[in-house]
């Protein structure tokens, strides 16, 4: 299974406005569910996950696999998204379900642990034309990406352009 972590991102390299909230010009959400339901899976944060519930946007997302991850015993009843403690347990319950591409759909915290363990094969970044000068940064202060390799770059519309990167490896 290949896993892909995949962010809309601003051009000053935020996920998030300083409130975190993920405002995007119009369109960027539903780009981001598309593929996210095409690919049928995604693997969020506690607190992605706890922003989503109760708000109108939830209702784009939907692939058949949710798994929120947290090391709490949180409630998810009722919620169609499933618990997982640890990355690896996260991806275990998407390859144990035939599913080919984990998708790992942030936020930061999320994009941290997975990138920390080498457990990203790509990332994917919808690059949108917004800065918010401070706000949520993709990683924070402690990862370092070595190598990434351009796969392909697509244009969503005639200001945003999503990047596909293969994530190089030492022994690459
Ligand atoms: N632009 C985008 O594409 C995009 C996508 C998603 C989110 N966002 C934004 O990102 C922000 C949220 O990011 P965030 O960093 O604050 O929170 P987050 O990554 O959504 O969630 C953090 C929580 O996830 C759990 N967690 C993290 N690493 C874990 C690990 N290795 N094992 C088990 N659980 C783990 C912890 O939950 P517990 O404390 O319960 O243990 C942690 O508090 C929001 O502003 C949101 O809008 C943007």
């Amino acid at each position: 299974m290949n896993t892909t972590l995949f962010l809309s991102v601003s051009i000053d390299g935020f996920i998030a406005d300083k409130q975190g909230i993920p405002l995007f010009p119009e369109g960027a959400w539903e780009d981001w569910c598309a593929l996210v339901n095409a690919t049928g899976n995604v693997i969020a944060g506690r607190s992605s996950f706890e922003q989503l519930q109760g708000d109108p946007m939830g209702a784009a997302l939907h692939p058949r696999h949710k798994i929120v991850l947290s090391t709490q015993d949180i409630d998810t009843a009722d919620s169609g998204w499933t618990q997982a403690g640890s990355p690896a347990e996260a991806l275990k319950i998407l390859e144990d379900a035939g599913v080919e591409e984990a998708m790992i759909g942030g936020g930061r915290a999320i994009a941290c642990s997975f990138m920390r363990e080498q457990l990203v094969d790509h990332i994917v970044v919808d690059l949108q034309p917004v800065a918010f000068g401070t706000g949520v940064p993709v990683f924070g202060d402690d990862v370092e990406v070595s190598a990434l390799k351009l796969l392909e770059s697509q244009p969503l519309n005639e200001d945003a352009i999503r990047l596909r990167y293969q994530v190089l490896r030492h022994e690459q």
